[in-house]
């Protein structure tokens, strides 16, 4: 027995000797050491021996235990330093290496250009005031004396929510998304007395698309109410606008023109900030840009939302926030700024 004892810690020794991991070393101790490893079957004679012998044979096997033990428990202290050290070594960070600098957001240039806008105007006295995207016929059309058989109402410019007709009983009156930032003004004279200064940005929608318009586009509305208002105070007003957000050597003329809310109807030209009139790609070879539907408010309106007038009169402007980047920044195409191409966007960073 003792011949095997010796046999086995022979091989049991060499095992510990090979075993290149914790793990490894761990199952070399199962094999021989554990409750059913080989030394133990080994010992299961030990009662059919004489009771001297069984004191050797006994005394031998502990003390084979023990050093075989001792050998596995040094082995296992030195491996599990060796695979610390090579865990340390696979997670290794440089330190040194330069970080990876964060991204900072800015201010998308839709944003930069109305914020620019409304402080030109709040400089002459405008508050803002905002109403809603999805807006009802009446704000949108009907109180801007927009007849009914209009173009503008037509589907192709007009988005619709719903028909209307189950709103109020004999009267149709739809809800569509605005087509205009114009029925921030009905909604103003109907809530606020004059004398109004307002002015109104925000999102507008149009079924038309191609590389000039969007089906979502941006506006600011500007609307004055007072006493003896005369178109010249409209031009004077726009002509600071577009002094203050384009430069100062800007002129500005009024073309005669047509919106259904104004009367008499004007569309405001600057002259072109990237020729200086010269002309170029960007005015069209003309010297002159459009910035701005404008005019006098129309007796109808004021009648529709209950203002005295002539009492009181005022003029109404409306200019595309987009069409005003597009001429500040002389960007190719108003698609641009929904597209959220950083490389685009990084250009505008304050
Ligand atoms: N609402 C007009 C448009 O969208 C612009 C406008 C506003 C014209 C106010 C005159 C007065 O084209």
């Amino acid at each position: 027995m003792i011949e095997k004892i010796n046999q086995l810690s022979k091989l049991a020794h060499e095992a510990i000797e090979k075993a290149s991991s914790t793990d490894a070393l761990y199952e070399v101790k199962v094999k021989y050491l554990g409750k059913q490893g080989l030394l133990s079957t080994v010992l299961k004679d030990l009662g059919k021996l004489s009771p001297d012998e069984r004191k050797t044979v006994g005394l031998h096997a502990n003390n084979a235990k023990a050093e075989l033990e001792e050998q596995i428990d040094t082995k296992t202290k030195s491996l599990k330093t060796l695979e610390q050290n090579q865990k340390l070594q696979s997670e290794k960070i440089d330190v040194s290496l330069p970080g990876l600098a964060p991204k900072p957001g800015s201010i998308h240039p839709i944003n930069k250009v109305m914020n620019e806008m409304c402080s030109i105007f709040s400089r002459l006295g405008f508050s803002v005031r905002t109403g809603p995207h999805i807006e009802n016929a009446f704000y949108n059309f009907d109180a801007l004396n927009i007849p009914a058989d209009h173009p503008s109402r037509d589907l192709q410019d007009t988005f619709y929510v719903d028909d209307g007709i189950d709103h109020e009983p004999g009267k149709f009156s739809p809800w569509v998304l605005r087509t205009h930032t114009s029925p921030v003004q009905t909604r103003t004279m109907l809530t606020e007395k004059p004398p109004l200064r307002i002015i109104s940005p925000g999102g507008v929608y149009r079924s038309d698309s191609d590389t000039s318009h969007s089906p979502h586009f941006h506006q600011i509305e500007g609307l004055l109410i007072d006493k003896n208002v005369s178109l010249s105070d409209l031009k004077g007003v726009l002509g600071f606008f577009a002094k203050e957000f384009f430069g100062s050597d800007i002129k500005v003329r009024l073309r005669p023109s047509y919106f259904p809310f104004v009367e008499p109807g004007a569309e405001l030209d600057a002259s072109c900030p990237l020729c200086k009139g010269k002309g170029c790609s960007m005015c069209k070879h003309t010297g002159w840009i459009e910035l701005a539907g404008c005019g006098m408010v129309h007796p109808e309106v004021f009648k529709a939302v209950g203002i005295e007038y002539p009492t009181w009169n005022g003029f109404a402007f409306g200019m595309g926030i987009e069409r005003m980047a597009v001429v500040k920044y002389g960007v190719s195409h108003i698609g641009l700024f929904s597209e959220n191409d950083l490389r685009f966007l990084e250009n505008f960073k304050i």
